[in-house]
């Protein structure tokens, strides 16, 4: 019997409970989520969003875009309805608060200083100790006038007149690039942001589908990405994809308990954002993969994810970008897998919601399993199947793919694995609970 999803606060477990199976639709990009409320915002006229995600991360983007004037209103399940400011926001009266929104803060302020608004960015205490140089400094190289808490919010934004830059970012981030991008729409002259290593190129792809003009182009030093300022954006459609970065708990859940068997419906299909699927695929994972309808214009995908006698691989640094927010899910099935699995290249997640490389090592460790790690490497010993001890009691660090990826593990291990919150789970994905317990899974509230 399909028992009721509890409600995620607080401590939680997951218990082995059998095979998993069914069909689930997946849950809407949190990247195009945001890009879709910051577009339609910036735009000139009106942008109605199917399938938005409606999770704190995304309604935080929502609540600072109102706050800056755009009009937003809320017309049914996932349905929004975005009246653009044609580039020009209003200096708010108070904080934009972005909760635990690394994309919502960091894509927000190159929008408001390319805007000529002001604003001051805060968030919990999590986006309060990541760092915001990484955007700040190209933003003042741009001419914003701004302040921080040396390099971390509360950052205050001063209204300002913005010039274009050529700007190759010392790190491969894709909020970066797409909030220098995004300040360039309202900056004069050339803004090029020139890529080394290719991040996801969702702000690309909807600039232009919001009538943008932006060229790119290969270049000896890495992609060169440019756009001409000022330009306004024209309102359009978007229905929103479903998420690989959310699907990747489902999947693995299923790759690494016994008997089961799901369909995952509308996952977006995007090479820059589907390195885990490739990964799994060489661990021996059995994927079947069918194409499905094009949405927000990226290619979407249905998949059935099959339990798979799972083996350790080497993962190469080059294929970091592509699955940045999988890695701890994939140390779970890397846990489960026959051998060893290292990744290297992982400097960034030591940047991410918390210090996800030495998170993720702890919530192994804390369930037997053998890890190793560097600064920027993580190597896990398999326990091969249905080896993983569990029993640990995970600290997440207010970060819900660690919450997410140690629930996962506790699904498959000979004892349950619990966490001392849920909540964060809702930042990106609040029906976690509800689609895993469809497909079986036991999650429990402690
Ligand atoms: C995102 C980019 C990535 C990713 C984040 C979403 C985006 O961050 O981790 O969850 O929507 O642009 P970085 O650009 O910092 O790697």
């Amino acid at each position: 019997m399909t028992q009721l999803a509890p409600k995620m606060q607080g401590p939680f477990l997951a218990r082995a409970n059998g095979p998993l199976s069914g069909v689930m639709r997946a849950p809407a990009d949190k990247s195009i989520s945001h890009r879709a409320l910051i577009f339609g915002a910036l735009a000139a006229g009106e942008t109605r969003i199917t399938g938005l995600l409606e999770s704190g991360d995304v309604l935080g983007t929502a609540n600072a875009i109102a706050a800056l004037g755009a009009e937003v209103e809320q017309t049914g399940p996932g349905a929004w309805r975005v009246k653009g400011v044609a580039g020009r926001f209003e200096t708010p009266s108070a904080p934009l608060d972005f909760g635990n929104s690394g994309t919502g803060a960091r894509l927000m302020m190159g929008v408001v200083a390319g805007s000529g608004a002001g604003a001051v960015f805060t968030g919990d205490a999590s986006l309060s100790s990541r760092p915001m140089r990484r955007v700040t400094d190209p933003l003042q190289e741009m001419g914003a006038r701004l302040t921080s808490n040396e390099g971390r919010l509360p950052v205050t934004l001063t209204p300002s007149e913005l010039h274009g830059i050529n700007y190759a970012p010392p790190i491969a981030s894709a909020q970066v690039k797409s909030a220098i991008l995004l300040a360039g729409l309202g900056a004069q002259g050339v803004t090029t942001v020139i890529e080394r290593e290719a991040t996801r190129d969702h702000t690309e792809t909807m600039l232009r589908a919001f009538g943008a003009s932006l060229e790119t182009r290969q270049e000896g030093d890495g992609m060169h990405i440019s756009l001409t300022g000022p330009q306004t954006l024209t309102a359009r459609d978007i229905a929103v994809p479903g998420d690989p970065s959310s699907i990747a708990f489902a999947l693995v859940a299923a790759l690494i308990t016994p008997g089961s068997s799901i369909h995952i419906a509308g996952v977006m299909d995007n090479p820059s954002r589907t390195g885990l699927i490739t990964t799994l695929r060489e661990m021996g994972a059995d994927l079947e993969i069918a194409p499905g309808p094009e949405m927000a214009g990226e290619r979407t995908m249905n998949i059935t994810a099959s339990y798979s006698r799972l083996r350790g691989i080497d993962v190469p640094a080059s294929r970091a970008p592509s699955m940045i927010d999988e890695y701890p899910i994939l140390g779970v099935a890397a846990a489960c897998a026959s051998g060893t699995t290292r990744m290297v290249g992982l400097a960034e997640l030591r940047a991410k919601e918390s210090d996800r490389l030495a998170g993720t090592a702890a919530m192994l460790r804390e369930n037997g399993v053998t890890v190793e790690t560097g600064e920027d490497s993580l190597a896990v010993v398999g326990c091969g199947p249905g080896g993983v001890r569990g029993g640990g009691r995970i600290a997440t660090h207010h970060d819900h793919r660690l919450a997410m990826s140690a629930l996962v593990l506790g699904m498959t291990a000979q004892q349950p694995v619990s966490i001392d919150d849920a909540a964060m789970i809702a930042t990106s994905y609040p029906g976690f609970a509800h689609d895993m317990t469809a497909l079986g899974a036991r999650l429990e509230q402690v």
